[in-house]
């Protein structure tokens, strides 16, 4: 990835999720600057200063950071990984409480420094925490938008790629609705290169010889759902994923590349879904999110993004947001 000329990104927290977003962001040479903000000053300066260090080895990045909110001015992206983490045990919806708190402290204070930014949450639960960020800073709808979906999509066509035998990038298949329990794969759309995925016959030299069956597709889409949990129970949070997956959206907003990704958003009549964020194909460009796709679904995929959106809903309203 070129580095796109006097852009800026900026990371709110300097935890295992905020370093490995500046760490992937640095290696893939995403962006001029990237700033990593802490009010932890021994953390964050420590961190500046070991991502520094690797200058030699690295991209041309310059990279700053410290405890003083003046690091996030003028960022065209702020991305917030801050907050309470999931513990095993706990579903993301247990942090919402603790991390809408903290938005409405925080989010005052970076909108003094970088009021013309984007702001992406990656913080959990990301989509009910971009209402509360719409709502407290005001920005525009497709200004505030979170990582949602991005990841669960990469586990998918991880797992689809290895069953088929291709490449991930040859793998055309969305996880939509609540980066969460309610989230659900829309495999009416799924295609490996422009095969629809139960057409797909897999070489007679492949693994698993077998085509996919409505019971392997469904046994796939709870193995997506409940991956992060299997890996928060064996080293205690996620990280390295959800570095490169908020990155590569970093990049489509600071290269304005009208990318297609299940971001998420606060959505206002789109599936009659209004006032609740949840990831849809979308558009993602340096205005943010530009354009949420109309994607066609089968009325049993309809009905899981309706339930996806009324578990959201019932977070919200038992938020107050
Ligand atoms: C995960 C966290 C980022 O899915 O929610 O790994």
């Amino acid at each position: 990835m070129a580095v796109i000329e006097n852009s800026k990104v900026a990371i709110v927290g300097a935890g295992s999720v905020g370093t490995a977003i500046a760490y992937a962001c640095l290696i893939r040479r995403s962006a001029r600057t990237i700033a990593l903000y802490d009010v932890n000053r021994p953390k964050v300066e420590a961190e500046v200063l070991d991502l520094q260090h690797g200058a030699l080895f690295t991209g041309s990045s310059q990279i700053i950071g410290g405890a003083d909110p003046s690091v996030v001015a003028g960022a065209h992206l702020v991305v917030i990984t801050a907050g309470a983490k999931q513990d095993p045990g706990q579903t993301r919806i247990d942090l919402a409480g603790t991390n809408v708190r903290i938005l409405e402290q925080m989010l005052p204070v970076l909108m003094q420094q970088a009021p013309n930014a984007v702001y992406m949450l990656v913080t959990n639960p990301c989509d009910v925490l971009t209402v509360a960020a719409q709502q407290i800073t005001g920005l525009p709808d497709e200004r505030v938008m979170a990582s949602g979906t991005v990841l669960d999509t990469s586990r998918l066509r991880q797992l689809l790629a290895g069953r088929a035998g291709v490449a991930p990038h040859s793998v055309h298949a969305d996880i939509v609705g609540e980066h969460g329990d309610t989230e659900f794969a829309l495999w009416s759309q799924a295609r490996i290169g422009p095969v629809p995925i139960l057409d797909w016959v897999p070489s007679a030299t492949a693994e698993d010889s077998r085509p996919f069956s409505h019971h392997e597709l469904d046994d796939i889409t709870d193995r997506v759902r409940n991956a992060a949990y299997a890996v928060i129970e064996g080293k205690g949070a996620t990280n390295y994923a959800i570095g490169v997956s908020a990155t590569r959206i970093i990049e489509a907003v600071l290269s304005d590349e009208n990318a297609v990704l299940p971001v998420s958003i606060v959505h206002r009549g789109h599936h009659g879904i209004d006032g609740v964020a949840l990831s849809l194909p979308s558009i993602v460009n340096a205005k943010g999110v530009a354009r949420v796709l109309d994607v066609r679904m089968s009325a049993h995929e309809e009905r899981q993004l309706q339930a996806s959106a009324e578990a959201l809903r019932k977070v919200q309203q038992d938020l107050g947001i």
